[in-house]
């Protein structure tokens, strides 16, 4: 059955940025392997969301029938963005390291698409993910190098965090870290993150 792919990038830098150069070689390696799979593209820098605001919220808890026409395009806004997240079933995002965390435009999507009773809900036994059958494939870049586990790692750890708080246990990483190190490790790092593309997808096709 064909699959919903919700591609997003989050770098600020344009063609010069190699998160994006990564997702985009896995949508087109994915897209070979599977043509009959939808890709949905949500580019959120060249369409910023907005901060959840005390406006944004408040249109949200809103009723509709109460709503100013403003109010309502902000509510319509995080009802599809709610709706396009919830219907993918895998999601590949470009995540570049900013500030040891994520750039604050994907934090806006990711403060509109986790919302309580929707894609999570807080039980007697804590909160519970309900977005849980998903693939999620981040495809990090940083300009030094953190390893895994790393406390003053507040990208990958975060994006992981989230998924996982939304009920998501399928969550690849590729990194390409160390970019910014020297020319040589920039080459070398980003060619083994290409290569890790393509491990990955032979390891999921198999
Ligand atoms: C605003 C900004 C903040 C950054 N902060 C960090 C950082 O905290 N740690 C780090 O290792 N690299 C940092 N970098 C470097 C980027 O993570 C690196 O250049 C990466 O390649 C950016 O991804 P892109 O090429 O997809 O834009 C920062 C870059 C920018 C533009």
């Amino acid at each position: 059955m064909a699959s919903k792919i919700l591609h997003i990038d989050a770098s600020a830098l344009g063609e010069r940025s190699e998160s994006r150069r990564l997702s985009s070689d896995f949508i087109q390696r994915w897209s070979a392997l599977n043509p009959e799979d939808e890709v949905i593209r949500r580019d959120i820098v060249d369409n910023p969301l907005p901060h959840m605001d005390g406006f944004t919220l408040g249109s949200m808890m809103t009723p509709t029938a109460e709503r100013t026409s403003e109010q309502q395009t902000a509510a319509n806004l995080a009802e599809e963005l709610i709706q396009e997240f919830l219907d993918a079933d895998v999601l590949v995002l470009g995540v570049p390291m900013y500030n040891l965390g994520i750039p604050s435009t994907l934090k806006s999507w990711i403060d509109h698409i986790s919302v309580a009773g929707r894609t999570f809900e807080y039980t007697a036994n804590g909160p519970r993910g309900l977005a849980g059958d998903k693939q999620v494939y981040i495809l990090s870049t940083r300009g030094g190098i953190y390893g895994d586990n790393n406390p003053l790692d507040h990208q990958v750890g975060y994006m992981k965090t989230i998924f996982g708080f939304l009920g998501i246990s399928e969550i690849h990483t590729i990194q390409a870290e160390g970019l910014n190190i020297s020319p040589e490790n920039r080459e070398q790092s980003i060619a083994a993150a290409h290569a890790q593309i393509q491990k990955t997808l032979d390891t999921a096709a198999a």
